[in-house]
């Protein structure tokens, strides 16, 4: 099943990429817009519900822009409360974020196990970043989070990472933008190194759904063919959008 969740104003809901703590809109009108994408992954079954802790994505919130040196990002607040739910709810043992640039994408995924917004015990969550000098500003930045090492950054390619992880992956969040002939479409590379070791019920998240889809192509045809992935909802919320497929 495919399925599209688009919200009334995804087109004009903007951020400054270099000020991604500003406000963009009153509390509660995220929190609806995030709680209707929520439910619309219910609906197609990526979620047993849509239940997550305000109050915790909160203290994870406040967390990451005390502690977090960020030049900049495209994960708007409505992003990064989505990704925080979708681990609070799914809880994954293991989550693997790919290509995560200066940490900020992994911990919004990361912090529903680790640091003040915390609600489960998770047994490893890898951010992967191929830029050694990016990969250390994460590692300092989720360090300042998660003193205990559960969630931590690997300077390495992500294809070859995700190749090599023992065990299950119950999460695998997509960022990476490979080299300019490939850019985007490196996700499938990614996904395809970890594919059989994602069991029943695992999710892949695609960040860029909707400003990257000619490069993602393959990806989403991948993502949408039954035979692969029971369900794939491409969730609108702001203009990059995140394509969430559960196997
Ligand atoms: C555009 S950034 C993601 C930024 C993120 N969307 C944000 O808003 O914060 C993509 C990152 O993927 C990294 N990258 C590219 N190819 C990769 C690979 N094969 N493995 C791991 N990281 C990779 C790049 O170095 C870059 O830091």
């Amino acid at each position: 099943m495919t399925k599209t969740y688009r919200s009334r104003d995804c087109d004009t809901y903007r951020m400054d990429y270099h000020a991604p703590h500003r406000e963009l809109e009153p509390p509660d009108r995220e929190i609806g817009v995030v709680q209707e994408a929520l439910e619309a992954l219910r609906e197609a079954g990526v979620l047993p519900h849509t239940e997550y802790d305000h109050g915790k994505m909160l203290a994870h919130r406040k967390a990451a822009r005390e502690l977090f040196e960020i030049p900049w990002t495209a994960i708007t607040p409505r992003m990064q409360r989505l990704l925080y739910a979708v681990n609070a709810i799914l809880q994954p043992e293991n989550m693997i974020a790919a290509g995560i640039f200066c940490g900020f994408t992994f911990i919004s995924n990361a912090g529903a196990a680790v640091g003040p917004g915390a609600c489960y015990q998770a047994k490893e969550l890898l951010g992967v970043e191929i830029k050694p000098q990016e990969a250390e500003r994460a590692e300092r930045n989720v360090r300042r989070i998660d003193p205990t090492g559960v969630a931590r950054i690997v300077a390495a390619d992500a294809v070859d990472v995700v190749r090599d992880f023992q065990g299950p992956i119950g999460a695998l969040y997509l960022d990476a933008d490979g080299p300019p002939e490939k850019g985007k479409g490196i996700y499938l590379d990614i996904l395809q190194a970890g594919y059989d070791r994602m069991p029943p019920g695992s999710v892949v998240m695609a960040h860029n759904s909707v400003n990257c889809a000619g490069r993602l192509k393959q990806y989403l045809g991948f993502v949408h063919d039954p035979a692969n992935f029971r369900a794939s909802v491409n969730v609108i919320l702001d203009p990059e959008g995140l394509e969430v497929s559960v196997r």
